[in-house]
């Protein structure tokens, strides 16, 4: 049933594909944004792909009377909560700015939920609580060893979500752990956009690609995988968002809070992504072996058999689809100004 829903970080890489998937899919997305990592000019992209008056709120996910505001304007019956800081290396040295922005911000805003009398929230958690797992694929049950502050955060409102849960049956939580999303909406008009040099391997390998940077350093050639570089599990955007419309459906049948891994199910070394990704671009990227990046893990990759069993969905676009969308993206500019 079509809904209001509003996308905390709303205009974020993230939060702006899912709030074009709700559009599609008949929901209303109300956005909320500080825009302390993205531009204004989003809200008028993902009005023009969605088609319909998108309401963009600018504030701060902290700020409860703001919060109380957009609650008592717009008819919300649901939260999808993806607001929040995530660069891995800032999070060392800015640990309170972490915990106040992703713990106190879920907190508050789970706050206003209750009085507001909504009871339905998605939550952007991130395949990084797992650190190195035993096992893989890694599903959810396994133990969470978070490597960075970054990750404790979100183990720490994952935590809180389902205390939460647990106190008051009337919630409904889906805490959705994305692997690494990646590539753009295919029309070129979203997409990720970093400020100054990208720290994730496929916005990085776009902009030299461009030309805006000269080398890729492939960080480590001795972990304990096949071709000694490290593997993941690259989920494309556009699939992730849908995941969250499914999820959005799934919880209106179910009370809880539910913890669902989202990623394609299969890992990719940093060489195969490379070479896929000089496919799709139709160079050959300068690039050359460096030592292996502090925090990082050799490999991870998703069972994502949960999702598909529970909530009906899976990851269908495939890596070839991601690097042919995030360069059509960067092909276009790859920024909003
Ligand atoms: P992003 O930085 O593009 O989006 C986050 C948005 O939140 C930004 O638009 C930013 O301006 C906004 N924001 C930050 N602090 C805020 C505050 N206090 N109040 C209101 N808005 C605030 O990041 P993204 O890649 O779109 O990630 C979205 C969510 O998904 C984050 O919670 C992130 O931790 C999580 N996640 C991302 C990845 C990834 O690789 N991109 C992986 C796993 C999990
Ligand atoms: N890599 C390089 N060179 C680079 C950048 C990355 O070799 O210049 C390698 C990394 O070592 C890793 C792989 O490419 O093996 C992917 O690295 P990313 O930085 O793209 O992604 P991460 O797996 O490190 O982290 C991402 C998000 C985090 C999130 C995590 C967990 O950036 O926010 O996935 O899912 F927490």
């Amino acid at each position: 049933m079509a809904s209001t829903v509003l996308v905390t970080g709303g205009t974020g890489y993230i939060g702006s594909h899912i709030a074009v998937a709700l559009a599609a899919a008949g929901h209303v997305p109300v956005l909320l944004d500080d825009f302390s990592n993205s531009e204004h000019a989003v809200v008028d992209r993902v009005r023009e792909l969605a088609g319909v008056a998108v309401t963009c709120v600018e504030g701060d996910v902290r700020d409860t009377a703001l919060l109380r505001r957009v609650f008592h304007d717009h008819p919300v019956t649901a939260v999808i909560h993806c607001a929040g800081l995530k660069a891995v290396g800032e999070s060392e040295a800015r640990p309170l700015a972490y915990y106040d922005v992703n713990v106190n911000g879920s907190l508050r805003l789970a706050e206003v939920m209750g009085e507001a009398g909504v009871n339905r929230l998605v939550f952007s958690s991130s395949a990084t609580v797992y650190g190195q797992p035993d096992v893989l694929p890694v599903d959810e049950q396994a133990a969470l060893r978070p490597h960075s502050v970054y990750g404790r955060t979100k183990r720490q409102t994952e935590e809180f979500l389902r205390d939460l849960a647990r106190a008051n049956p009337n919630w409904h939580i889906a805490i959705l752990r994305y692997f690494n999303p990646a590539g753009a909406h295919p029309s070129a008009r979203i997409g990720e956009a970093p400020r100054g040099r990208p720290n994730n391997l496929v916005p990085l390998m776009c902009r030299i690609a461009a030309g805006e940077y000269p080398e890729l350093s492939i960080h480590g050639s001795d972990w304990p995988t096949p071709d000694g570089t490290g593997i993941r599990d690259y989920i494309h955007v556009q699939d992730l968002a849908e995941g969250h419309v499914a999820a959005l459906a799934w919880l209106a049948q179910h009370a809880g809070a539910r913890t669902i891994n989202l990623g394609l199910g299969r890992g990719y070394s940093v060489l195969e992504v490379i070479a896929a990704f000089e496919k799709a671009c139709g160079r050959v990227l300068a690039k050359a072996f460096g030592p292996r990046r502090p925090g990082d893990v050799a490999c991870y990759y998703a069972d994502a058999t949960r999702a598909e069993r529970e909530m009906g969905w899976r990851a269908t676009r495939a890596l070839d689809a991601i690097c042919a969308d995030a360069w059509r993206w960067q092909q276009a500019g790859g920024r909003y100004r």
